[in-house]
């Protein structure tokens, strides 16, 4: 069993995942965390808040987090994800946010779970550096980060720069610096994972879960009548704490440019340090993974 706070922004690809972990009985969710990145804060938190309510966990708390990166402003993914976030229309709920800030769920998440808490990042990584940089003591009480985020190669917002990355390039300095053991799941192996636009027998859409999903990325195929694939880039970050087994890593430093046109590049040096970075992927393994855990077990 893992004890897991997800820090989201929500967006489809953070909804498939939030998906797969709330029908992954080796994980226990403390909590959802939101941040600003794909869309808005108000649209991740309503997003969230909505995604748990539709999938019949209301139960589980979301703290909302930043508007903001530690520098700057987000460039929201509205182009991408749709006009709230989501390509889709969900039933608004009545509940609000956790009473505590995303950074103070997490610290709070800290001292009470300590070495039995991994943070999955799935977003911008402001939240979880906010936490840091409050609570430093913090980073000795994790017992890992997971980060869907970077790029040994390559970007998806510069030719140098992945989106959650660029985003707050000072942000993911603070975490890849901190010491907790880290793994890095970025564009190098989520790219290869994604669902082709015509190839839709994925889902029979007998249970919630797949048919939310379902719902989900056909919108996404209609909102984006170019696009032949739709990258899993979140549930494959999901996929590897569940099935760690489907990427192989190299250890690594990494550091974030932070400035000038190669903003958000990540880059690694290789060597026995704090960051494993994910280097490689079973497809096969990863696609029949992401597909079994959008299966809601029978209740
Ligand atoms: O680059 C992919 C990442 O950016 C994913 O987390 C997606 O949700 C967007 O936030
Ligand atoms: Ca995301």
């Amino acid at each position: 069993m893992a004890t897991v706070v997800i820090d989201t922004d929500p967006g489809t690809d953070d909804a498939i995942a939030l998906i797969m972990a709330l029908n992954s009985p080796e994980l226990e969710i403390k909590g959802l965390t939101t941040v600003g990145g794909n869309a808005r804060l108000t649209h991740t938190t309503a997003n969230a808040l909505r995604l748990l309510d539709r999938l019949g966990h209301p139960e589980i708390p979301v703290a909302a987090g930043a508007s903001r990166p530690l520098r700057g402003a987000y460039e929201y993914g509205y182009g991408f994800h749709g006009s709230g976030g989501l390509t889709i229309a969900l039933r608004p709920v009545d509940s609000g946010p956790h009473p505590l800030r995303a950074a103070e769920f997490i610290i709070d998440a800290g001292s009470t779970y300590g070495p039995d808490l991994t943070l999955i990042a799935l977003g911008p990584l402001t939240n979880v550096a906010h936490a840091l940089q409050r609570q430093p003591v913090l980073a000795s009480q994790l017992h890992k980060i997971i980060v869907m985020g970077g790029a040994l190669e390559g970007g998806n917002v510069t030719p140098y720069a992945e989106f959650n990355i660029y985003n707050d390039p000072t942000a993911a300095n603070v975490v890849f610096s901190s010491g907790v053991p880290t793994t890095m799941i970025g564009l190098d192996v989520c790219r290869q994972v994604a669902f082709d636009r015509n190839k839709t027998d994925w889902s029979d859409g007998e249970t919630v879960g797949e048919e939310l999903a379902a719902e989900i990325v056909s919108a996404w195929f209609e909102f984006q009548p170019d696009q032949p694939i739709y990258d899993l880039c979140d549930p494959l970050a999901m996929a590897a704490v569940v099935e760690p087994g489907i990427l192989t890593y190299t250890q690594a430093e990494v550091v974030v440019a932070t400035s000038g046109p190669r903003s958000g590049e990540t880059r690694a040096t290789t060597g026995a340090r704090s960051v494993k970075v994910a280097t490689g992927v079973d497809v096969n393994r990863a696609h029949a993974t992401v597909l079994a855990r959008l299966k809601t077990p029978e209740a």
